[in-house]
């Protein structure tokens, strides 16, 4: 597939969202396993790889850092900071806390420089936008760190089309990164707007709806265990009921990809990046075989027809995309 552009990097529309290599999505791949997928990305040519001070407390970026530290030239790195967890007096996070403060980003943008062993951040993004702190405030610092030569680009995450616009006058916004499937369609009256408004590219994150869209997943086989942050208390689309309803769905999906030969996955990566020209997509996996079959994607053009199909699917959706409190931290 062509490439496209982020500020200017160009870059596989597909890139590779490695928070489940680290973090909630149940135990963490083993090093050299997470390691070997990362290179093999890369061979495969992909060059955008997602990460953040939050996934795994740093244990993610270090994973990329020690992937990546012998061939930095192949890859554009972004990684967020700003939410913090909350942690109870036995160590155990209950919580979560956002903190846009010009003081948080500069401790955390010289952790995430030394974990990814490198000496500059492609593109760094304030990974939810403190109520607290006038975006103004935070996006001034980041410019600084652009000055400074410690970041290239600068980017938000779940923001709003009015804090994006404020953000960009203060200083150039050249990604915004979001929640976008086919089941979640909320960015589409405001932020996308307003992306196309500024030039900024959107980097779709959760675009196979957290693995629900891939058709991997069925009654039998629910997402669950230790460190599975898919379940109701969390991610009211995988609680009782709704996500059987979703699975529905997806059959849905399935029965478009059919007509292509190809997976409901594909098929869900092909509808995101064929929204717009300035998106790009960053599906997680932490398997070489789900990965090749994602990158697959790009050989599936959907017709008017199927696109209307796939388009009427996200008002049945079942469940909020967060919980009450995860749903909170999105600037609206
Ligand atoms: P997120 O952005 O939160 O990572 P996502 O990209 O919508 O969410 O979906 C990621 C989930 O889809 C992961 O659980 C991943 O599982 P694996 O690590 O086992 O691959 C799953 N996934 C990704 N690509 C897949 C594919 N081609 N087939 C089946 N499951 C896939």
């Amino acid at each position: 597939m062509d490439h496209r552009q982020i500020h200017d990097f160009s870059v596989n529309p597909i890139g590779l969202g490695c928070m489940g290599l680290s973090a909630f999505y149940g135990p963490p791949t083993e090093q050299a396993e997470a390691i070997k997928l990362l290179h093999a990305a890369i061979e495969l040519g992909v060059n955008h790889f997602d990460t953040a001070e939050m996934y795994g407390l740093g244990a993610n970026e270090k994973l990329l850092g020690d992937a990546f530290a012998d061939r930095r030239d192949k890859v554009r790195i972004a990684t967020k900071f700003g939410p913090k967890f909350i942690f109870d007096d036995a160590g155990k996070p209950t919580g979560t806390t956002v903190d846009g403060t010009p003081e948080n980003m500069r401790r955390a943008v010289e952790n995430s420089l030394a974990y990814l062993k490198t000496d500059v951040i492609d593109l760094y993004y304030l990974h939810r936008v403190d109520p607290n702190v006038p975006i103004e405030e935070t996006v001034g610092a980041m410019g600084e760190l652009v000055r400074e030569g410690k970041v290239r680009a600068l980017g938000l995450s779940e923001a709003s089309a009015g804090t994006i616009r404020r953000a960009h006058a203060t200083h150039p916004i050249a990604a915004v990164q979001s929640e976008y499937s086919i089941f979640s369609r909320d960015i589409e009256d405001g932020v996308l707007p307003a992306l196309d408004e500024i030039g900024a590219t959107l980097v779709a994150y959760s675009p196979l709806g957290r693995g629900l869209l891939t058709g991997a997943m069925s009654r039998d086989n629910k997402p669950g265990g230790d460190g599975e942050y898919r379940q109701a208390a969390m991610q009211p689309r995988f609680a009782d009921g709704a996500y059987e309803a979703n699975l529905a769905l997806v059959e849905e999906v399935g029965s478009v990809a059919d007509h292509h030969r190809a997976t409901p996955g594909q098929v869900a990566l092909a509808w995101v990046l064929g929204r717009g020209d300035n998106i790009v997509a960053i599906p997680g996996t932490t398997r070489l075989k789900n990965l090749k079959t994602n990158l697959g994607s790009a050989d599936v053009d959907l017709t008017d027809d199927q696109i209307a199909r796939l388009d009427a699917l996200a008002d049945r959706v079942q469940g909020a995309r967060y919980n009450e409190a995860g749903m909170s931290a999105v600037n609206r």
